[in-house]
């Protein structure tokens, strides 16, 4: 059995909607500083490049949840794998996701982050499934919603792997 990726969204697609984010998210943050919270792994990828492109002062901390599940879905059931190192208290929190399915994974990060009481609490996320969705999730910015495929690259894994690819792309199983 071999594997092929199919390409979903162009490394060039993705830099240009990064950008455009990129402004839209300075220009809303304006005059303030912007506390990014990346979602390991995934998240890593996205958060950086997105960085990037911010031109208000940033600040970055990363957070690890694992869900339960059964591999491929997950249960609701999180645990915090890695805290923040920081505190957020009082700062204007930017959550950094690579992607929204269910949204149960980010409906508990979240609820969790909002307790720590950030002066604002806002979700990024580069890739959105809205038909996926079982738990209501406010989606603030979003790079590209994208049907029911599972998909990998940019940060995105299957078993571990293709998290390195520069582009969105769709596994595609041959036997
Ligand atoms: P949720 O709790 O169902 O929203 O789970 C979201 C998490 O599942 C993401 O952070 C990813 O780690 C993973 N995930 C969901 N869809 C995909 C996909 O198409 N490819 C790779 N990982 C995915
Ligand atoms: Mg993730």
């Amino acid at each position: 059995m071999s594997e092929e990726i199919r390409v979903l969204i162009s490394e060039e697609e993705i830099e240009e909607r990064i950008r455009e984010m990129g402004r839209q998210i300075s220009e809303f943050y304006q005059g303030e500083s912007v506390h990014l919270v990346s979602v390991l792994k995934g998240g890593v990828f996205f958060t950086c490049e997105l960085a990037k492109r911010l031109s208000v002062p940033v600040s970055l901390d990363f957070m690890s949840v694992s869900s339960y599940g059964d591999g491929t879905k997950s249960s609701g059931v999180v645990k915090v794998v890695k805290d923040l190192d920081e505190a957020i208290e009082g700062k204007h929190v930017l959550v950094v996701e690579d992607i929204v399915d269910s949204g149960r994974t980010l409906s508990y990060l979240l609820d969790n982050l909002r307790s720590r009481k950030p002066k604002s609490l806002r979700l990024c996320t580069l890739l959105d499934k809205p038909e996926r969705r079982v738990t209501d999730v406010r989606v603030d910015y979003t790079g590209f919603e994208i049907p029911d495929e599972f998909v990998v690259g940019y940060g995105l894994d299957y078993m571990q792997h293709y998290r390195n690819l520069p582009y969105i792309g769709v596994v595609e199983l041959d036997a």
